[in-house]
């Protein structure tokens, strides 16, 4: 049965078919097929792209949509994970969108039979932001081979980096990490720390990361002035980066922080292209996960 906890689930053909697909909804040049199925969203944490963006993908493919509201489900009389999504597939879901804070989560429904589908689980993964990512990479480069990609910022907390940092290398880019020194994860960067300054001169692609306050646990050791100034992209940063470089963020964004905000909307960026591709690469990973159990039965 098809899962999509990490990009690991994805067989590389896999992966090229879901780019492949999201690439042609992207542009519009491939229908929306109608499915017969139930999706159930759950979030756990906020969300506004990922959550909006998966309702899109899901109307459009005519889906029927459960929106699970977890502030006034049997989760606050202390009902587990595990039962709230055994109870979803008894009712008759089909799949199952889930973005919980919790690391691995998913490591608790191994006795679902539905597919669940990874909408960020706290620092670990971010699957469909990667698979986003990776669409407006390819649609500007066409290939990810000797691109040099740096990732800036809060890499530590982030599930967008870490989810990346590991495709963007086994697609054969050159993944770079550039901020605050405590902000780095040996794990992902050890070896690949440039400053800022270096990192607007190598870069093809400048990924900025938003500062995970919510993954803190110490009060911070920047002003937002401070930040800016030593690990942001400023606006003289962005004016030494190479023509043809690009800037991505997966949003929300902390204007003025990681990226000054007239940057944010600026000809390199492509932050609300991004956006826009998470709808058709929802699509695309939906329509691939139903298929698959539709010809499972
Ligand atoms: N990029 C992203 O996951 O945004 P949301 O938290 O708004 O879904």
């Amino acid at each position: 049965m098809f899962q999509l906890r990490t990009l690991e689930d994805l067989s590389a053909t896999e992966l090229d078919t879901i780019l492949y697909e999201a690439g042609r909804f992207a542009a519009g040049e491939m229908a929306n097929e109608t499915i017969n199925a139930t999706v159930a969203n759950l979030f756990f944490e906020p969300s506004t792209r990922t959550k909006v963006s998966f309702e899109k993908a899901e109307h459009e493919l005519g889906l029927h949509i459960i929106s699970f509201d977890a502030a006034t489900s049997s989760v606050t009389k202390g009902e587990t994970l595990y039962d709230t999504v055994k109870t979803l597939e008894a009712i008759g879901c089909n799949a199952a969108v889930i973005r919980h804070p919790e690391q691995k989560y998913y490591e608790q429904l191994e006795g679902v039979t539905i597919p669940v589908i990874n909408a960020g689980d706290g620092a670990g993964d971010h699957p469909t932001q990667s698979l986003l990512d990776l669409l407006t990479i390819q649609q500007e480069f066409l290939f990810f081979q000797n691109l040099t990609v740096v990732i800036c910022g809060d890499i530590r907390h982030s599930r967008v980096a870490r989810t990346n940092a590991g495709i963007l290398r086994k697609l054969g880019a050159r993944v770079l990490f550039s901020g605050p020194a405590e902000w780095m994860d040996d794990t992902i960067t050890e070896g690949s720390f440039v400053s800022m300054d270096e990192a607007v001169r190598t870069a093809d692609v400048m990924m900025m990361l938003r500062i995970q306050t919510e993954r803190h646990d110490g009060t911070a050791d920047w002003t937002k002035e401070e930040y800016h100034a030593r690990y942001g992209l400023t606006e003289n940063r962005e004016a030494a980066m190479k023509p043809g470089a690009i800037i991505m963020h997966p949003a929300p964004v902390n204007r003025d922080v990681e990226i000054a905000d007239r940057l944010v909307e600026c000809s390199r960026s492509r932050i609300f292209k991004q956006m826009a591709n998470g709808v058709a690469v929802r699509k695309a990973v939906l329509t691939h996960a139903l298929k698959l159990k539709e010809e499972a039965k």
